[in-house]
């Protein structure tokens, strides 16, 4: 998720984007550029690795110049550097272009450009644009950037500029965000309105296809497939600034809880082959033919996101899987076995007890496959492969989008070893690979209870302790939601597997105590429901969150509450079945008046033992 910012107008152009680019500090940057047509009609580049104020502490803001592009780069091909910072240009540096999204076939693109002799200097998918839209410039820069959107697949929000058009930005949007910003005698373009807010509450929230020519007098918006006009309604932001990072939402939690499905989406890009779940492009296959057993390693949330994994291979896999605590792990004097495979999970990519196990895998010369949502962090540069989600920037300490992309993740690792492997039929790989291509979806509906959750949550305000139960892949879940809502509301939360209840913590189920329990496992529900019984027979509040292709077999003297979620191959019903438990956490530390984004104690990213 990165940040773009343009501007064309009457004042200096430098000063309307450092300004811009300033505000869209939550999309995360590893690097930022800016990009200039200065008064002599040269384009001017400056871009620096590192936070905005390491590339504003290099340039000159006496620059004379009235169009520009800048853009914070949060990194999805190519490690952080000055040299993959954006903006990217053509080989004659007449054309520059900022990016947003993920262009699916840069690899083919980029190999057809070397072959016309294109020159690049980067590793970024963002070149490849830069470039393609030189090969069909004829100084009309409009005409160019429509044809090289033919040729591009993916989601991308793209900007570009050229000193030999310099009154003139072109913008396509397709999957990733992007507005224009309504001045006098000057326009604005941007991923999201804080960057713009300071000087105009009046924009276009362009739409998929559309393709805009922003001058200083005027904007035009094409669908750039058709070339016909298409009419875009003005919208006046009335949202405070503080406001405007969150997209309108009360926290960044709340608003990384609804960007799921896009994230989602985003992960799953470009990992589905003929219907089916291929990750040739990791490099893992002769990896994958010959490991006979596989260590999952991490801390918190990545670690309960592991316990679905473990789960998810050994039953599709049929090979051995540990997982583990890392902080366990790194002391625990492990067995190694040969032909073993370590993956780590980490948002962060920077966990220091997860990158001490990384350490020691590699020290017994095991091999490492990272699954992280930061390009260019300690484990990406450490683990022999690594696999992103593209869940972008997760601002909220509380982990939820960066856990379900973990899930998608793992399923897709979990399917493409079974390929490998031939240890599963095609149509099963179809219908999984199927299954999970809908999860974006099933999440959009999950997310349309968020009423209901509240009202739960209002409820169950002034508990002071909670109980979540779960088996198999719903204990692991049940694991999830217990954290979050210790993490953000306080509350004393226990996670236990179900059919564990009567060795003990049993005794501590009273009247009125609410109990959490997840029911998406067919082959189990039988069994969970028995232990449903013994709670509520001691007095417990039984919330049951449980799929509707189960709803026959549960019965309203079940629950005293429920949560349905759409039906679901119980499989991968973790990916959204922990949602409506991120809501819970969510609101009870809302009602309760807690720092949900910052809770007490907490860091987002634990780099110290
Ligand atoms: C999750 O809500 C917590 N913030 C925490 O458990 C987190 O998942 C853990 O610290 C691991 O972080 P990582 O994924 O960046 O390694």
């Amino acid at each position: 998720m990165c940040g773009i910012v343009g501007y064309v107008g009457r004042e200096r152009a430098i000063c309307v984007i450092v300004e811009g680019l300033s505000k869209l500090e939550y999309r995360g940057y590893d690097s930022a550029g800016i990009a200039l047509v200065g008064e002599d009609q040269q384009l001017k580049i400056f871009k620096k690795q590192g936070h905005l104020q390491a590339l504003t502490d290099t340039l000159d803001f006496g620059v004379k110049a009235n169009i520009g592009i800048g853009h914070t780069r949060w990194a999805t091909h190519g490690a952080p550097s000055d040299e993959n910072a954006h903006p990217h240009t053509d080989c004659h540096g007449h054309i520059t272009v900022v990016h947003n999204g993920i262009l699916e076939n840069y690899v083919s693109l980029k190999q057809q450009l070397l072959e016309e002799g294109h020159i690049f200097s980067s590793e970024t998918d963002t070149e490849v644009i830069a470039h393609l839209v030189e090969k069909y410039f004829t100084d009309d820069l409009v005409a160019a950037v429509r044809l090289a959107l033919q040729e591009m697949k993916g989601s991308f929000s793209i900007v570009a500029m050229s000193n030999k058009n310099p009154d003139v930005l072109v913008a396509a949007k397709k999957d990733s965000p992007l507005i224009i910003g309504l001045g006098e005698n000057e326009n604005y373009i941007a991923s999201d309105i804080p960057a713009i807010l300071n000087r105009t509450k009046e924009v276009y929230i362009l739409e998929d296809y559309d393709f805009a020519v922003v001058t200083k007098d005027q904007v035009k918006i094409l669908d750039w497939r058709t070339q016909q006009p298409v009419e875009r309604e003005k919208f006046q932001v009335t949202w405070d600034p503080i406001t405007a990072e969150k997209s309108g939402y009360a926290h960044f939690m709340l608003k990384e809880i609804h960007e799921q499905p896009v994230a989602l989406r985003e992960t799953m890009r470009g990992c589905i082959r003929d219907g089916m779940v291929d990750l040739t492009d990791l490099g893992l296959d002769e990896v994958f033919q010959n490991i006979q057993k596989i260590y999952i390693v991490a801390c918190g949330t990545a670690y309960h996101a592991g316990l679905v994994g473990r789960m998810a291979i050994e039953k599709l896999v049929r090979i051995p899987v540990e997982a583990d605590i890392a902080s366990e792990f790194r002391y625990r004097d492990v067995i190694w076995e040969p032909n073993s495979l370590m993956i780590i999970i980490s948002q962060s990519g920077e966990t220091a007890d997860t990158m001490a196990a990384l350490r020691e895998a590699k020290r017994n010369n095991i091999k490492v496959l990272a699954i992280t949502n930061v390009v260019g962090s300690a484990a990406a540069r450490e683990a022999d492969r690594v696999i992103y989600t593209h869940a972008g920037p997760e601002i909220a300490v509380a982990s939820t989008k960066a856990y379900s992309t973990q899930l998608l993740v793992l399923y897709m690792l979990a399917l493409d070893l079974a390929r490998v492997r031939g240890v599963l039929e095609e149509s099963e790989l179809q219908r999984y690979s199927q299954e999970l291509v809908q999860i974006d979806r099933l999440a959009d509906i999950v997310l349309e209870q968020e009423q209901d959750v509240r009202n739960l949550a209002y409820h169950h305000q002034h508990v002071d302790s909670t109980f979540f139960l779960g088996r198999g892949f719903d204990y692991a879940v049940a694991m999830e939601g217990a954290l979050k809502l210790k993490e953000i509301s306080y509350i004393h939360a226990e996670a236990y597997a179900a059919g564990e209840l009567k060795h003990g913590p049993l005794a501590l189920i009273k009247q009125g105590v609410p109990v959490m329990v997840l029911m998406t496992q067919e082959d189990l529900l039988e069994k969970t429901l028995s232990n449903v019984k013994e709670v509520k027979a001691r007095g417990g509040m039984i919330i049951a969150i449980y799929t509707e292709n189960l709803a026959a077999n549960v019965n309203e003297s079940d629950y005293d509450e429920r949560i349905v979620l759409p039906a679901v191959d119980p499989f991968i019903a973790p990916i959204i079945a922990v949602i409506p438990l991120q809501l819970f956490a969510y609101y009870m530390a809302v009602d309760r008046g807690l720092d949900v984004d910052k809770p007490r104690n907490l860091a987002k990213s634990v780099t110290v033992e």
